[in-house]
């Protein structure tokens, strides 16, 4: 099963991600994610993506797009993936296109978690992630069972750079601009099936397997 993750910044995608990766056995690929190993292990890549992050922008596209190809090339791409953040411009999806024929795949569904832009500020300033795990918790929604402790490993927990309130605007708006053109074009394309982001973060998940597996 091949599967895109969209939504806004805070929409909960890396939230459902781990659940469907869980679940269903696909590799999650976050582009989010890559970017930010590849700055802290202070590679070319983290250096081209870091002032782009900081600022709440995005990444341009044929560095986003190269990376993504390598990654959807390693063998356990082969029985299904699960892209979270990815495409985020026309661009980049016809790029996907373009190398998923060239893989002679394609792909099944674009999962739409949508939430109203007005409940995402709180989501993305209240998050705090595990530098050890990358498990993220919520200080209000999805609070640790001990106030600052990942509760899988016991580590400080931190907050995203790009999570502080000042870059928080710009993500949002920056990535609102762009995802509309992008949901139409999977609509038109009948792949798009928009789940409600705006409920408890289990139900989402049911919504999405309803959607998925549905006959
Ligand atoms: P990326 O890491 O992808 O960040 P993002 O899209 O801004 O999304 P987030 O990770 O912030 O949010 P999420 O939807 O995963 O929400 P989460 O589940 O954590 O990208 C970062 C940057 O990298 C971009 O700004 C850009 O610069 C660059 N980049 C990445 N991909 C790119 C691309 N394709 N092209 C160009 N540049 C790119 O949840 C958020 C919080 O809410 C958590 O605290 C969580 O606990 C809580 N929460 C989740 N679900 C619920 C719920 N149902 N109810 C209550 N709280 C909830
Ligand atoms: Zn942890």
């Amino acid at each position: 099963m091949n599967l895109i993750l969209m939504g806004l910044p805070g929409a909960g995608k890396g939230t459902q991600a781990e659940k469907i990766n869980e679940h269903y056995d696909i590799p999650h690929i976050s582009t989010g994610d890559m970017f930010r190993s590849a700055i802290q292990e202070g590679t070319e890549l983290g250096q081209k993506a870091k002032h782009y992050m900081d600022q709440g922008d995005l990444v341009p596209d044929d560095v986003t797009t190269g990376i993504v190809k390598e990654r959807l090339g390693k063998d356990d791409c082969k029985n299904g993936f699960l892209l979270d953040g990815f495409p985020r411009t026309i661009a980049q999806a016809e790029a996907l296109e373009s190398l998923l024929s060239g893989m002679d795949q394609s792909i099944d569904y674009v999962l739409h978690v949508d939430v109203p832009k007005e409940n995402l500020e709180d989501r993305l300033t209240g998050r705090r992630i595990c530098p050890e795990c990358g498990t993220g918790y919520h200080v209000i929604y999805s609070p640790p069972k001990q106030k600052g402790i990942c509760d899988k490993d016991g580590a400080e927990l931190i907050q995203r750079e790009d999570d502080q309130a000042e870059t928080v605007t710009n993500r949002l708006n920056v990535n609102m601009e762009q995802m509309e053109p992008l949901l139409d074009f999977y609509n038109k394309k009948g792949y798009l099936m928009t789940i409600n982001g705006d409920q408890e973060i289990d139900h989402v998940f049911q919504d999405i397997q309803a959607a998925i597996e549905k006959p």
